[in-house]
C-alpha cells in the first residue's frame, strides 16, 4: 500500500470505501499529505519467553477527512496500534508519523503538547474523572488548552447537547449509565476540535438507535471539518458511517475476512 493509492473512496484490496467521502479542503498543520502513515510499525510487550507480539509489521494511512473503521477479532492489535497513532504508547519498531511527526522518536517531554494541540481520544475504558461533573470532564482538555472556565463549559454543554446529553450536564459520571459515560468520552474527545480523534469501541456500551446517532455525529463532525478519526469497533451496525474499512488480524492488517458481515461497498448514509 502507498500513501497516494489510498485517498478516501479509493479502495486498497483489503479495504471497502465509501462513495460518501468528503472533499479536503483543510489546511492542516503539517501541510499536505497522510494524517497517519505507519510503514512495518511493529510493537513487542515484554521480553524472552514471555513476549508478546502485538504488532508485526503494520502498513497503514489515513488521510485528512477520512472516517476509518478498525475490525479484527478480540487480542489481535486494535488498540495496541491505535494507542501508539495516539502517542501514549511507545512502539518498537518501524514508523509511525502522525500529522508528519515521527511518534517512535518524538521526545517523552513533546508528547503532551502533541497530544493536546492535535490528537482527541475515546478510549474503552471511558476514562471521566469521577469528581468532575458531564460537562466538566468534556472541558478538561479545552481549560488545558488555555479557555476561560465560562467559555469552556459553554462549548462543552453544546457539545453534550450533540450527543444527546444535554439534559445530563451537571450530573456526576457515578450518575451516569455507561451510554451516556461513553458519549461524554466522545463528547470530550472531539472538544477542542483536534486534527485525529481515535476511539475504541465508541457503541460498545450503546443501544442500536443512539450508537447509530452518535457515530452519524461523528461521521458529520469528521467530513465537516475535515478531521481524520479512526474507529475502532466490532459493532457491525456501524460499519456503514465509514469511509473505508481495514480489518487486523494477528498483529497485522490483512485483506477484509469473506465471512465478517462487512459489506463490499458501503453505500451513502
Ligand atoms: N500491557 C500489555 N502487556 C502485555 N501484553 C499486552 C499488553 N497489552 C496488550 N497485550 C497483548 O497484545 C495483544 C494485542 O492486544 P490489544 O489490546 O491491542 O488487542 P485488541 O485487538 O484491542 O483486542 P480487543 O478487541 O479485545 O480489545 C494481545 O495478545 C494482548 O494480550
Ligand atoms: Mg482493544
Amino acid at each position: 500500500m502507498t500513501a497516494d493509492t489510498l485517498t478516501p473512496n479509493k479502495a486498497a484490496s483489503s479495504e471497502v470505501a465509501s462513495p460518501a467521502a468528503a472533499p479536503r479542503t483543510a489546511a492542516l498543520p503539517h501541510g499536505p499529505g497522510p494524517v497517519v502513515e505507519c510503514r512495518g510499525l511493529t510493537k513487542v510487550y515484554g521480553e524472552g519467553d514471555t513476549a508478546v507480539h502485538a504488532l508485526r509489521g503494520v502498513d497503514l494511512v489515513v488521510q485528512p477527512g477520512e472516517l476509518l473503521m478498525l475490525v479484527g477479532p478480540s487480542g489481535c492489535g486494535k488498540t495496541t496500534l491505535i494507542s501508539i497513532i495516539a502517542s501514549v504508547l511507545d512502539g518498537s519498531g518501524g514508523t509511525c508519523r502522525v500529522l508528519g511527526q515521527d511518534m517512535l522518536r518524538m521526545p517523552e517531554r513533546d508528547k503532551p503538547g502533541f497530544r493536546l494541540r492535535h490528537l482527541g481520544f475515546c478510549f474503552q475504558a471511558f476514562n471521566l474523572n469521577p469528581c468532575l461533573s458531564a460537562a466538566e470532564n468534556v472541558a478538561v482538555p479545552l481549560l488545558i488548552g488555555g479557555w476561560r472556565y465560562g467559555k469552556a463549559l459553554d462549548r462543552s454543554r453544546e457539545l453534550l447537547q450533540q450527543v444527546g446529553l444535554a439534559d445530563k450536564a451537571d450530573a456526576m459520571p457515578d450518575q451516569l449509565s455507561g451510554g451516556q459515560q461513553q458519549r461524554v468520552a466522545i463528547a470530550r474527545a472531539f472538544a477542542q476540535e483536534p486534527d485525529l480523534i481515535v476511539c475504541d469501541e465508541p457503541t460498545s456500551a450503546l443501544d442500536s438507535a443512539t450508537g447509530e446517532k452518535v457515530l452519524g455525529l461523528i461521521r458529520d463532525m469528521t467530513h465537516s471539518s475535515h478531521r481524520s478519526v479512526i474507529v475502532v469497533t466490532h459493532d457491525a451496525r456501524i460499519f456503514r458511517f465509514a469511509d473505508r474499512i481495514v480489518a487486523m488480524e494477528d498483529g497485522r492488517i490483512v485483506p477484509l475476512p469473506a465471512a465478517s458481515g462487512i459489506p463490499l461497498s458501503i453505500p451513502p448514509v
